[in-house]
């Protein structure tokens, strides 16, 4: 049979994100030599925040074809002490996820083995949720506008805008995994009792796709009581689905619960194909930790896993995920879920679990 070839754009950014894709691309190469059924071809693309310094842009404006082409996205993390957290988002992360046209973000949280949730009595079949986040508009839309700005009456207003199109579309999606997986059970979270007209409408299309969807249980939470609800019943959610901000935030928390924001994966999907996908851990560039070798790479095998499983490359994206969940459960972990290890100490295990489980 034919050997398949991905291109695949990564963009490793700052901080963290640079060590945690060198790391995620051994692990890569490992796979690569042995399926030996296909080949990645990575471009490493330094768009960061160093370059944004030295030339005042993340994205050089002739890039988009060739990125366009590529069959996936890599993605570190962005965010530099030296430039202020909006511009690095809004000229970096953003307008690939719009103009890419990534309208979900996919979200799955477990408890790894051997990792352990701060919640106490919280075990892996507790807590094992899919989380969708709308990724193109509700209020990170970027309407708005500063008004008598440096004065004493500045105003600035921030429009969060809710589209038939763009609600409908994630709904579906969400049904989807919803009905996919195990429970068929669909938690939808928004704010409608304060906000009423873009998260009514959130509202009202659910329950009208939820007619699509018989064999779905459905149910409804205002994100406050939600949080709640994660923390102390965590046993009653399994797939949920919430605006872009909201979705932004729990995801965290979901991290947070899972034991930690380091071992969280995230994919960026264009559910139509017709651009890249992009997958990323969704933590930032920790300026705290940069250059100490001591990140989590799991969330990025984990989000490189997705990146296989979203090619196709469904045994490799599976045997990535076993070689990481028996590493983590063999004690072989960083600080941040209470091991001892660095991150170079845990990819070299996870590269020898896959070589023997292969
Ligand atoms: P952060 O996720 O970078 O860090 C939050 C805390 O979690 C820090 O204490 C950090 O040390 C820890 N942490 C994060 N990832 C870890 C890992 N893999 N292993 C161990 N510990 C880990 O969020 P923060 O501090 O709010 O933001 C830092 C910068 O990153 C900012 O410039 C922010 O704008 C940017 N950012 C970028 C994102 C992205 O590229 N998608 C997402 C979130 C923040
Ligand atoms: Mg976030």
């Amino acid at each position: 049979p034919q050997k398949r070839t991905y291109r695949i754009a990564s963009i490793p950014g700052d901080g963290i994100g640079v060590e945690v894709i060198e790391q995620t691309v051994k692990v890569l190469r490992t796979m690569e030599d042995l399926f030996g059924s296909f080949t990645l071809d990575i471009d490493m693309l330094d768009w960061s925040s160093d370059r944004y310094l030295e030339k005042g842009e993340y994205i050089p404006a002739d890039a988009w074809p060739k990125l366009r082409a590529s069959d996936a996205i890599l993605f570190g993390a962005v965010g530099s002490p030296d430039v202020p957290d909006d511009i690095s988002l809004w000229d970096l992360i953003l307008p690939l996820r719009k103009k890419l046209n990534q309208y979900i973000n996919l979200r799955p949280i477990r408890i790894l083995p051997g990792v352990s949730s701060p919640l106490r009595s919280c075990t892996s079949s507790d807590l094992d949720w899919m989380i969708v986040r709308e990724n193109s508009e509700g209020e990170y839309a970027g309407q708005g506008g500063t008004t008598h700005d440096d004065t004493a009456q500045t105003i600035a207003t921030e429009v969060a805008i809710f589209t038939r199109l763009g609600i409908e579309r994630t709904m579906r999606f969400a049904f989807d995994i919803a009905r996919d997986r195990p429970r068929k059970k669909l938690t939808m979270v928004t704010k409608s009792n304060a906000q009423r007209h873009g998260m009514v409408l959130w509202d009202k299309i659910f329950y009208e796709v939820a007619k699509e969807y018989p064999d779905v249980e459905t149910d409804k939470m205002l994100v406050d009581a939600m949080t709640v609800r994660m923390v102390l019943k965590p046993q009653t959610l399994d797939t949920i689905v919430a605006t872009n901000l909201h979705g932004d935030i729990l995801s965290d928390l979901a991290a947070a619960l899972a034991g930690s924001i380091g071992v969280a994966a995230s994919s960026n999907l264009d559910p139509t194909r017709q651009n890249p996908s992009m997958f990323e851990p969704i933590h930032g560039s920790a300026p705290d930790i940069a250059g100490q070798g001591i990140a989590n790479p799991i969330g990025t095998f984990w989000s490189a896993a997705e990146m296989l499983r979203w090619l196709g490359e469904e045994g490799a994206a599976d045997l990535l995920m076993k070689a990481m969940e028996t590493v983590t459960a063999s004690g072989t972990k960083t600080r941040d879920v209470g091991g001892t290890c660095n991150l170079a100490q845990v990819t070299e295990a996870v590269i020898a679990e896959l070589e023997q489980l292969f």
